[in-house]
């Protein structure tokens, strides 16, 4: 069947978002279609061929940040905190995995939520639900959850601004990341840590604090060149409308490039083989998640990856399981068989399978099952004979009290004193940074 960027009308959108005013879409979507592509095709084609790297065990990815980015947050101090955590997680796991590791942020246009329910219900009022600062706003007024197609523009605006932000940083190197003995490593103090284990990240902290100060020595720019380094954008592909307007032709390449991002992904609740989705996404060159929950089969992911990438292009797949921690041993092995033989690569979401409910009614995730999500997904990779490949978080570098445990400490009762996110919990910097260590410490071996 013929694609063009416009096919996926066609098709049933599980996540369809009610905009009551068409022709104001089509405004939205013309001047979107004009503006300067936020990423370029030569970007998206070297990540693909590092993601290709990653999946002959080359490499390994890091994806992480915000559940849902906002647009207030496109402020200095978060995008340059989720950058810092993002590198630090980073070094510590080149130490451990002894392999370069490709950087991809969830962020510069991660505005876009699925929800399980098209409306929410406060009391006596219901009013349309979030769905991400691309369609609609948080506030619970009438006026705020109108889907609003100028936010699609918004999105835009503060995508660019947020990735302007991104690469000149990046470009300049971050001068306080080269002692790690500074880093806030407190976490090595807790008693939950074994004599063995805190040595191990004592001596991984000793390894990289040497190799900074061997760079030093070598002479003053060889330490700025460790942390002027590349970061990839990565998004859910979620709003037609968006991805579809940014999606064009390039000189000299053949085909059509999401210029939104570099990885935009297909989410769980949406990654039907008939739907709007798979159809749009069959069409783009970028490089490509697909969300994995435990219900899916390998039939599933044959006949999607058919679609998807019939000509087994290295670096075209990235497939996330996320099926919580009670879940992977039963359900993961046999799709990591099932997949032998195809080009892909697996990263592991550990977050979405394993979100629960406070008494109180608070969104949160336990550190204690994210770690048993990778520890599990490690041991069903090892029991099949795959690799995993990376792994994908939703992240801050605040300090925000979202998830609890960790040795960080943070209580069912600290919830409501820092909690920022408008939709899935985040680990905070040091649960994010323990993780890269446990993570580490599972590649050393
Ligand atoms: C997400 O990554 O924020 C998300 C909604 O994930 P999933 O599609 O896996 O539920
Ligand atoms: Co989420």
């Amino acid at each position: 069947m013929a694609w063009d960027p416009s096919s996926w009308k066609q098709k049933q959108n599980a996540q369809d978002v009610a905009y009551d005013d068409p022709q104001a879409v089509d405004r939205a979507v013309t001047r979107l279609r004009e503006l300067p592509p936020l990423v370029t095709s030569w970007e998206i084609e070297r990540l693909k061929s590092q993601i290709a790297d990653a999946q002959e065990g080359k490499r390994f990815v890091l994806q992480g940040g915000d559940c849902a980015e906002t647009t207030a947050d496109c402020r200095r101090t978060p995008i340059v905190n989720k950058l810092k955590i993002l590198l630090k997680m980073s070094l510590v796991l080149i130490l451990g995995g002894r392999k370069p590791i490709v950087r991809v942020g969830r962020f510069a246009g991660q505005y876009a939520k699925p929800r399980s329910s098209p409306t929410e219900k406060r009391g006596d009022v219901e009013l349309p639900s979030y769905y991400g600062d691309l369609v609609n706003r948080a506030e619970f007024t009438p006026e705020a959850r109108k889907p609003d197609p100028q936010h699609l523009l918004s999105g835009y605006h503060h995508a660019a601004m947020t990735l302007n932000f991104i690469r000149s940083l990046t470009a300049g190197g971050f001068a306080d990341l080269h002692h790690p003995e500074y880093w806030d490593l407190s976490f090595f103090e807790s008693a939950q840590l074994t004599p063995q284990l805190r040595e191990e990240y004592q001596q991984i902290t000793r390894q990289l604090a040497d190799a900074l100060r061997f760079m030093e020595a070598l002479g003053e720019g060889s330490v700025d060149e460790l942390s002027r380094v590349e970061f990839f954008t990565s998004h859910e592909g979620l709003n037609l409308h968006y991805e579809s307007a940014q999606t064009r032709t390039v000189p000299r390449r053949e085909g059509f490039y999401d210029l939104t991002t570099h990885l935009p992904w297909i989410g769980e609740r949406t990654r039907a083989l008939d739907g709007a989705h798979v159809e749009f996404f069959r069409g783009v060159r970028n490089p490509l998640g697909i969300k994995l929950g435990p219900k899916v089969t390998v039939d599933d992911v044959h006949r999607l990856l058919d679609v998807l990438n019939p000509g087994e292009e290295p670096g075209r797949i990235v497939l996330i399981s996320r099926m919580g921690a009670g879940k992977v041993a039963e359900a993961l092995p046999a799709i990591l068989s099932g997949m032998k033989g195809r080009k892909v690569l697996f990263m592991c979401d550990p977050m979405h399978g394993n979100t629960i409910s406070t008494a109180s009614g608070i969104k949160t995730r336990n550190y204690d099952a994210i770690l048993k999500e990778l520890e599990a997904t490690f041991d069903a990779h090892a029991s099949v004979g795959t690799t995993l490949g990376g792994v994908h978080f939703e992240l801050t570098g605040e300090d925000v009290t979202e998830c609890v445990g960790g040795a960080s400490g943070v209580t069912e009762s600290d919830l409501t004193r820092n909690y920022e996110s408008l939709c899935d919990p985040r680990l905070n910097q040091a649960q994010a940074l323990e993780l890269a260590f446990r993570i580490a410490h599972r590649l050393r071996r």
